[in-house]
């Protein structure tokens, strides 16, 4: 049977899935239970999210969960997550707890400026398009006022239009490249429709417009945050070599890219939770920072630390093209939900709290990699998730948790010591 098809987009969402079961799986039946677990009863709530994109057939939820106590100059946030993996918001939980009673977070917006791009070919004089560009700036703005009218009335809009000679990269390449502030959008179909009315009147027989876009490159929608601490308060024991092998974890990630990956991996891991639950786009978030971790042509540590005069500090800098209306920040109601419990916070306030949240995460994987190492906290978060899928009770889990203090947590070792202390009853 052919797996292809043609107008799959215009079959019911059932024809869909009888579809998918009968040519891509055996047992059609269970599939479409699968699938139909998921529907939301809330026949409102459901067409909401067969509506953000297209041809679905079903709903795939994510934990949403929260971290709170989380002190960020000066104000007390609990912090929605939405992400699958364990630890993470165990992690910030206690990494805010921590530096709730250590003076907090501290964090600023340093820039919030955006970027998006008109490329063209051009084969001609570069005096003469340089002139032609003069001559056309004030209509390219014109061009654009009735998009941007709203944005201006939030503070928002069109900061400047550049034309950069790109042909030392690419023959005859040159930008328009456009700065852009979108106030608490994220901003980017304002910023895209802008670029296209730009490159609509820019447009002349001998200039080839390639594409006009936004940039999901924002080194200047920049945020900080960082803690600090004396030295003797960060550990309870042998906290000056402690703190020292804390910094020097940072150092090996400015060193060494393969480490630096997996250290921003865990700042993302943060980041990208609060991204999410805020209704936010992660891919264009993941996208920025990592560009901005390699600016200097090496991928580096977006966080970093010193010990000054007996003091710790520890910090983050990145960037961060977020929004708190506009997209799905308002439409899906669980962002719309995190969005309040953070107390409906502007673009920038947003941006503090989740480079904290990247900071916080990234803190936690140091502090446990520096010392204990990573896996300890979670085989214990392992084990007693086989706990409840064995559905042990309160008892046989005590037991079980003391059980495997000083030994090695498998799946198998957990399943045999469960079945022994069930035979021993
Ligand atoms: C795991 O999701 C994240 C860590 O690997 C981050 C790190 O190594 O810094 C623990």
């Amino acid at each position: 049977m052919s797996k292809a098809v043609s107008g799959f987009s215009k079959l019911s969402k059932s024809e869909k899935i009888d579809w998918l079961s009968a040519t891509f799986f055996k047992n059609s039946d269970k599939i479409k239970k699968v699938l139909q677990q998921y529907w939301n009863s809330n026949e409102v709530l459901q067409n909401l999210h067969d509506d953000f994109i297209e041809n679905t057939i079903s709903n795939f939820y994510m934990p949403f969960a929260i971290a709170p106590n989380f002190v960020i100059n000066g104000k007390v946030y609990a912090i929605p997550m939405v992400i699958e993996e364990s630890s993470v918001v165990a992690a910030a939980s206690l990494v805010a707890k921590f530096w709730g009673t250590r003076g907090g977070f501290k964090a600023n917006v340093i820039s919030t400026t955006k970027i998006g791009q008109v490329h063209f070919m051009y084969k001609g004089d570069k005096h003469e398009l340089q002139n032609y560009f003069s001559l056309k700036k004030e209509q390219l703005f014109k061009a654009t006022e009735d998009i941007t009218k709203n944005m201006r009335k939030r503070g928002g809009g069109i900061l400047d239009i550049e034309l950069r000679d790109k042909t030392g990269d690419l023959a005859n390449y040159y930008q328009l490249h456009v700065t852009f502030e979108t106030a608490d959008s994220m901003g980017a179909n304002f910023i895209n429709s802008c670029l296209e009315a730009i490159a609509n009147e820019f447009k002349r027989s001998d200039i080839q417009i390639v594409m006009s876009i936004l940039s999901n490159y924002v080194p200047e929608c920049l945020v900080y945050a960082e803690v600090s601490c004396k030295v003797e308060d960060l550990y309870a024991e042998n906290s000056k070599i402690l703190t020292e092998k804390f910094v020097q974890a940072i150092q090996i990630a400015n060193a060494e890219p393969h480490r630096a990956v997996t250290h921003n991996k865990g700042i993302m891991n943060g980041v990208d939770a609060v991204v999410l639950a805020t209704g936010n786009d992660f891919r264009a978030v993941e996208a920025g920072a990592h560009a901005y971790a390699a600016k200097t042509g090496t991928y580096k540590s977006l966080t970093n630390a010193t010990i000054e005069n007996g003091i710790f500090k520890f910090w983050i800098e990145m960037p961060l093209a977020l929004g708190t209306v506009g997209g799905l920040t308002k439409l899906h109601p669980l962002s719309k939900l995190a969005l309040e419990l953070l107390g409906n916070p502007s673009a920038k306030e947003l941006m503090e709290i989740i480079a904290v949240a990247g900071l916080a995460q990234n803190f936690a994987a140091l502090r446990a990699l520096t010392t204990t190492g990573i896996q300890k906290g979670h085989m214990k978060m392992h084990l007693t998730n086989i706990i409840k899928q064995l559905g042990a009770s309160k008892d046989e889990k005590a037991f079980l948790i003391d059980y495997f203090e000083h030994k090695t947590v498998t799946h198998n070792a957990v399943v045999e010591a469960y079945q022994k202390l069930a035979k021993d009853k």
